[in-house]
């Protein structure tokens, strides 16, 4: 649901004044912002591009606000279970202003290996009178000691001090790793629940794809280390290479405006290999915005074809368009369309495209140390309305193949019921398409997201 300005308006925090802010300060207060903010329903990104364009930081202080803000927002759960323990009110009841301000300083304290405890509790003081809350300076000062008491000693999790943890699995799980009940649930039916819990919180990789059409990866590799920047290799992807360490401001970086290269995660880069489009054929990419993979099928072919992206989304889909500028690549043509209506709108493109790909939207739960407001976004309910438009789309989609064509279903998520589960189920109503080939990737610490991808063949002529 979109946020409401009235309401970001009605709780933001007055702000402090730079030149009399103690150090330190500044980060903290956009932090806190951000937190009011997603408090109120905004999204975590858009909350702390607004802020920062506001309050331009740099360098560290950058770092740190940004860490702050979407660390605080992931742990909500479990930020929430040390203001239980130590709070005399419930964190549900808090008032919003004093919950955020209260994450942030146990955040510090339990997370941050560069904050001193120290600082963790006098800055969130400080914060507190600044923002018109000096009544309640006392309570933030004597709970975030409180925690600091308790975390004495070589207390290496998060949760260690925080008092006896749930008994049943789920529930521990849950509020250990800060994943909403459901979810945690969910993660119990999965092979390993522990390393995904903890695969969502951990920074994830900052991968890039290599255009080989504008240059190659040993030539992008030699420009950054130049840049004294530091990247590899991805093993199994001839154009992809990771970047250690941020960078700041990727735009910036040696061959960006060029169209050398552009952000693609190793597992969205293994689901256009996995549709190994050639030179020539007509490709549709019928959830196609921002054009990750759209652009990838382009450099696939050699720009020698036609890439059709479509999606509904018509501010998303001019991003397509700009991408594929930037990276040189003349054969995408972009189409705002409802992709389950495709075949009564285009009826010219009945059996008309060599191959597919549909990169369904869906619950993102391969993605989740990515967007740090996603868990808290996302319902079970939710879950069951995508599911409905991913058959849905696949169905649509069927009619536009050629015979014998191929098709990608792909997702950034590890649910089958979104995966496999719906695969299996439109195979038992369409016996002649068959399934090629299907993996599933976890989402791993430092490296891919979660993603799902079928390769799946159409009835062959005259079946
Ligand atoms: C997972 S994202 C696609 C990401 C994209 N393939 C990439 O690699 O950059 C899903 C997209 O599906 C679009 N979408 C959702 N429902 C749609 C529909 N019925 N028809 C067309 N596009 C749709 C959304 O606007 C969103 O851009």
């Amino acid at each position: 649901m979109p946020p409401d300005p009235a309401a970001l308006q009605s709780v933001a925090a007055p702000e402090s004044n730079p030149e009399t802010a103690p150090v330190g300060l500044a980060p903290r207060q956009l932090a806190w912002q951000v937190l009011l903010a997603v408090g109120a329903g905004a999204y975590a990104d858009l909350a702390l591009e607004r802020e920062l364009q506001r309050h331009p930081l740099e360098g560290a202080d950058r770092a740190l606000a940004t860490e702050l803000a979407y660390g605080a927002i992931r742990q909500r759960r479990l930020l929430d279970g040390w203001l239980d323990a130590l709070g005399k009110v419930p964190a549900a009841r808090q008032p919003p202003k004093l919950r955020w301000l209260l994450h942030l300083g146990l955040y510090q304290l339990l997370f941050s290996t560069r904050v001193p405890a120290s600082a963790a509790v006098s800055t969130s003081v400080e914060l507190a009178k600044q923002g018109g809350m000096g009544r309640l300076a006392p309570v933030v000062n004597g709970l975030l000691r409180a925690c600091g008491r308790r975390r004495a000693g070589a207390k290496p999790e998060p949760w260690d001090g925080l008092g006896p943890l749930p008994a049943d699995p789920a529930g521990c799980l849950g509020l250990r790793h800060s994943l909403p009940a459901w979810l945690a649930e969910l993660a119990m039916q999965w092979p390993e629940p522990e390393f995904f819990a903890a695969a969502c919180n951990q920074p994830s990789a900052l991968d890039l794809r290599v255009n080989p059409l504008r240059s190659s990866r040993a030539a992008v590799l030699e420009a950054f280390a130049a840049a004294g920047l530091e990247a590899a290799p991805l093993p199994d992807l001839a154009n992809g290479l990771t970047l250690h360490g941020r960078s700041g401001e990727l735009r910036a970086l040696p061959g960006y405006g060029e169209g050398h290269w552009c952000v693609q995660d190793r597992s969205a880069q293994a689901v256009g290999l996995l549709l190994d489009p050639q030179p020539g054929e007509r490709i549709l990419d019928a959830c196609a915005a921002p054009g990750g993979k759209s652009t990838h099928l382009a450099e696939l072919i050699g720009d020698q074809g036609e890439v059709w992206a479509v999606d509904r989304s018509e501010g998303r889909l001019r991003r397509v368009g700009v991408n594929a500028a930037r990276l040189g690549l003349g054969s995408i043509h972009t189409l705002v369309a409802d992709a389950t209506e495709l075949a009564a709108e285009k009826p010219e493109w009945r059996g008309w495209f060599d191959r597919i790909l549909l990169d369904a939207p869906c619950s993102g739960l391969g993605t989740l140390a990515r967007h740090a407001d996603a868990r808290w976004r996302i319902t079970p309910a939710l879950i069951g309305e995508l599911v409905l438009l991913q058959r849905r789309l696949l169905e649509a989609l069927m009619p536009l193949l050629k015979p014998g064509g191929q098709l990608v279903y792909a997702t950034c998520t590890v649910n089958s019921a979104e995966n496999s589960q719906l695969l299996q189920a439109f195979l038992g109503d369409h016996p002649a398409w068959r399934c090629l080939q299907q993996w599933q990737r976890w989402p791993a610490p430092g490296g891919g997201d979660g993603f799902y991808a079928a390769l799946l063949q159409a009835a062959p002529p005259g079946a």
